[in-house]
């Protein structure tokens, strides 16, 4: 099997032992605590889960700032996107101190993490803003990402994490929420050598539905991975329960049995378009996939990024040897009129723009609020009616 990122095993932070996790969390009880953001307490649930191995904590400020600007830690582990604990300020805290985490997303905030805070680093505004250039490629508060990232405040908190709980993720989704050391195993159960992993974190219309066909017959997988967000996301995208229950549907109703595996892991979107996608890479080898599928604007927002960026990068930005995993691209995919099949549009160079179905997100979104079906070309029947009746309650 691949073997995860920089390393030969897999480093999940989640305290397995029973006897060890009691102890820390009864430990935590007398800490200093302090209540981190959404953004931290998801960074913690993918560092428990083994995604982000072979990271051992957060990083400080010099690796923030490296990892944004050249892709590198100062150690120079490749890694493409800061994973920090950003505060507003570090009052009462030292380092060397041993801190408990409160999660901002769980009733009465109980500790999520254990961490030894090796280092507290105040950024500049510059520094920030030069971080959040580098990641996102913008300093537009528009963007949903930046402005997240700008509201977390400049003091960085560093060093190791002994994760006790993957926060929301397993209550609300137990039958979706999988830590890397699951998936991976999984995998290994199947007997599956090749897997094509499909982000999403939107529900799955037709062109998602061929394009992981498309990717699993290009690539003879033994099958696909769907492995969508089930963090936080901007207004106005669909909930991650709706999206669940649609994919379900599809991958029930349209794909032969034991090609799929339905998953989910538990990090807030950050919408950072190419930088986001070298990062889902990087978790997608950590949970033993071979490929992963990048379409059309991948993790982007607005207009932002170009609509291939997110592949382009793999060429700019991700030296020879420092993943593994490879990537499969997608060319815009949408049904075609004249060949009465989704096709890619790579693959149809006689057709014209008007040749194709192609319907906006706000149409979409129109369309399913007024309670009408898109065209089944665009969505299947069964998904469009279970988007339908959420929107009915919205
Ligand atoms: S994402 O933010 O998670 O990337 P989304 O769930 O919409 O958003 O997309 C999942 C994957 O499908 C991404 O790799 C994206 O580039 C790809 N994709 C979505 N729609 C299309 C399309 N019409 N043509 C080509 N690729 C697409």
């Amino acid at each position: 099997m691949i073997k995860p990122h920089a390393s030969d095993d897999l480093k999940p932070l989640f305290v397995y032992d029973d006897a060890k996790r009691n102890a820390l969390i009864v430990e935590a009880e007398s800490l200093p605590s302090i209540l981190i953001s959404s953004a931290a307490a998801a960074n913690a649930v993918m560092l428990g889960a083994g995604y982000f191995t072979p990271l051992s904590g957060y990083m400080n400020l010099a690796d923030a700032r490296s990892v944004a600007k050249i892709l590198k830690t100062t150690d120079g582990l490749f890694w493409p996107v800061p994973i920090v604990n950003i505060v507003p300020s570090a009052r009462g805290i030292e380092p060397g101190q041993r801190i408990a985490l409160k999660d901002p997303n769980v009733e009465n905030n109980p500790v999520i993490a254990v961490m030894e805070v090796d280092g507290i680093d105040i950024a500049s505004d510059n520094e920030v803003s030069e971080i959040i250039e580098e990641i996102f490629g913008t300093l537009d508060k528009a963007h949903p990402g930046v402005a997240a990232f700008h509201a977390l405040g400049n003091v960085f908190l560093s060093g190791p994490i002994h994760v006790l709980n993957f926060s929301y993720f397993e209550k609300d989704f137990p039958d979706t929420f999988r830590t890397a050391v699951e998936i991976r195993e999984a995998i290994s159960e199947s007997g599956w050598e090749k897997v094509v992993a499909f982000q999403t974190r939107n529900p799955m219309h037709r062109a998602h539905e061929e394009l992981c066909r498309m990717a699993m017959k290009d690539l003879n997988t033994d099958g696909i991975l769907i492995h969508m967000l089930l963090g936080k996301l901007k207004p106005g995208d669909i909930p991650a329960y709706v999206r669940d229950a649609a994919i379900r549907k599809m991958v029930e109703t349209y794909f032969p049995p034991n090609t799929v595996k339905i998953t989910g892991y538990g990090f807030d979107m950050l919408y950072a378009g190419p930088r986001e996608a070298v990062l889902h890479a990087v978790f997608r080898q950590n949970c033993g996939c071979t490929h992963l599928i990048v379409g059309r604007d991948h993790a982007g927002v607005g207009d932002y990024y170009g609509a291939f960026d997110a592949q382009t990068i793999f060429d700019t930005h991700v030296p020879k040897g420092a993943l593994e995993i490879q990537i499969y691209r997608a060319d815009h995919t949408a049904w075609s009129n004249k060949l009465n099949r989704v096709v890619m549009m790579r693959d149809a160079p006689d057709h014209k723009p008007e040749d194709f179905i192609l319907l906006s997100g706000t149409k979409v979104r129109k369309m399913l609020s007024d309670g009408i079906a898109p065209p089944p070309e665009f969505s299947r029947p069964e998904v469009a009616q279970i988007l339908m009746d959420y929107y009915k309650l919205q």
